[in-house]
C-alpha cells in the first residue's frame, strides 16, 4: 500500500503471521527484489496467563528527537525482558511532518524490530503543517492496529489481549475529528461496553491520551480543578465495567491518583488512574498546580520519564522511572 503525505510517497507493507506457536522463538526478515533486511528474532508469548513486563512511554512529541531516542534506548536496555511497548499518544509534535515521523521511528530502532508496538493516537497526530486540525492521515497509515469493526473510525481505537490482560485503546480526539466526521465518542461508548463485556480476561486496562482530570493552570485562576470532558464521558463506564487500570497522558506530568470510584478517591473500588508523564523534549515546567486527587507527583521541574507495567497472576504493578533509572513511584492493583 502506498500513501502520500507531506509531499512524500511512502510504501507501507503489512504481513499477518498466522498459525504461530506460543512460547516459541522465530526469526523474520523483510525482503525486496534486490535487498533484504537483517534477520530479527521474535518470541511469541505463552498462551493464557503468564507473568510479563511491558514498557510504557508518555508523549514523545519533540522539536528534536534525541532525548526521545536516548530514553527509548535506555529503557529498553534496562528492561530487555519487555514483551512489547506502548506510546501514550502525541507520538510526534506535528502529525503531518514526515521528518518527525522518521525521527520517531529512528529513535525506537532496534526495539521496534524486536518487540511489538501498541500506539495510541493523540491530538498532535491530527495537526497539519499549518497547525490546523485535519484527520490523522499519517498515523492511520503507519500503524496497522487490530480492526474495531467501525465503518467510520477504523484504527482510531482498538483492543488486544496479551496474557491475562485485555488492553483497550480509546481515542480522546472527538473535539478534533467532529468537524470532519462526527460520532467518535458515541461510537466508542457503545463499543467499549460491548468489547469489555465480551472479554474473559482477568485484567482490563484502558489506554487513552487525554487525561480524566482537569488541572488548574498557574496564572489562570478561572480554570477550576475537577473532572475533564474525557473523565465525564468515560469514568462512569470504567466503574461499571470493572476496569482495573487507566493510563492517560497529554499533560506532560507524572501523577498517581490512586483508585477513583464515582469520580472520587476510593480505597477499594474503581480503577487505578496514572497520568504517565513526558518522554520527549516538550516540557511544561510550573504549568499545572496540584489536584486534590494527586497522591504522587514527579519531582519538579520534570525531566522525561518512562514506566513499566508488570503483570502477574495476582497483580498489576506500574513503576515510574526517571531517565537515569531512578524509581520515583510504584503503584499496584491486586485481586
Ligand atoms: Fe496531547
Amino acid at each position: 500500500m502506498t500513501f502520500s503525505d507531506d509531499g512524500q510517497t511512502n510504501c507501507q507493507y503489512s504481513a499477518l503471521l498466522e498459525d504461530l506457536q506460543p512460547d516459541t522463538n522465530y526469526e523474520y526478515r523483510v525482503t525486496g527484489s534486490k535487498s533484504a533486511s537483517d534477520w530479527h528474532p521474535m518470541h511469541t508469548p505463552p498462551l493464557g496467563s503468564h507473568s510479563y513486563t511491558a514498557l510504557i512511554f508518555p508523549d514523545s512529541q519533540s522539536s528534536d528527537y534525541s532525548d526521545w531516542s536516548a530514553l527509548a534506548h535506555t529503557a529498553w536496555q534496562r528492561h530487555p525482558e519487555a514483551q512489547f511497548f506502548i506510546n501514550m499518544g502525541d507520538i510526534v509534535d506535528n502529525g503531518e511532518d514526515h521528518t518527525q515521523w522518521q525521527a520517531w521511528f529512528d529513535g525506537v530502532e532496534p526495539m521496534i524490530a524486536k518487540i511489538p508496538f501498541a500506539p495510541i493516537m493523540g491530538n498532535h497526530e491530527t495537526y497539519d503543517q499549518n497547525w490546523k486540525v485535519r484527520l490523522p492521515e499519517a498515523y492511520l497509515h503507519y500503524f496497522d492496529v487490530p480492526e474495531n469493526q467501525s465503518a467510520t473510525f477504523s484504527r482510531y481505537y482498538y483492543s488486544f489481549d496479551h496474557g491475562a490482560v485485555h488492553f483497550i485503546v480509546l481515542n480522546s480526539q472527538w473535539d478534533e475529528t467532529n468537524d470532519f466526521k462526527p460520532g467518535l465518542l458515541d461510537e466508542q461508548l457503545a463499543w467499549l461496553k460491548d468489547d469489555t463485556q465480551k472479554s474473559t480476561a482477568k485484567w482490563k486496562v484502558v489506554l487513552i491520551h487525554k487525561d480524566v482530570l482537569q488541572y488548574r493552570i498557574k496564572k489562570r485562576p478561572e480554570r477550576k480543578e475537577g473532572i475533564s470532558a474525557v473523565g465525564r464521558a468515560f469514568m462512569p463506564l470504567f466503574d461499571e465495567l470493572g476496569i482495573d487500570l487507566v493510563l492517560t497522558a497529554h499533560l506532560h506530568t507524572y501523577r498517581n491518583r490512586g483508585r477513583l470510584y464515582d469520580k472520587q478517591p476510593s480505597t477499594d473500588k474503581g480503577p487505578l488512574y496514572i497520568l504517565t508523564g513526558v518522554a520527549g523534549n516538550v516540557r511544561y515546567p510550573n504549568l499545572w498546580t496540584g489536584h486534590a486527587f494527586d497522591k504522587v507527583v514527579a519531582p519538579q521541574p520534570e525531566t522525561d520519564n518512562y514506566l513499566t507495567l508488570a503483570v502477574t497472576d495476582s497483580s498489576l504493578t506500574v513503576t515510574c522511572f526517571l531517565p537515569d533509572g531512578q524509581e520515583i513511584d510504584r503503584a499496584c492493583v491486586t485481586k
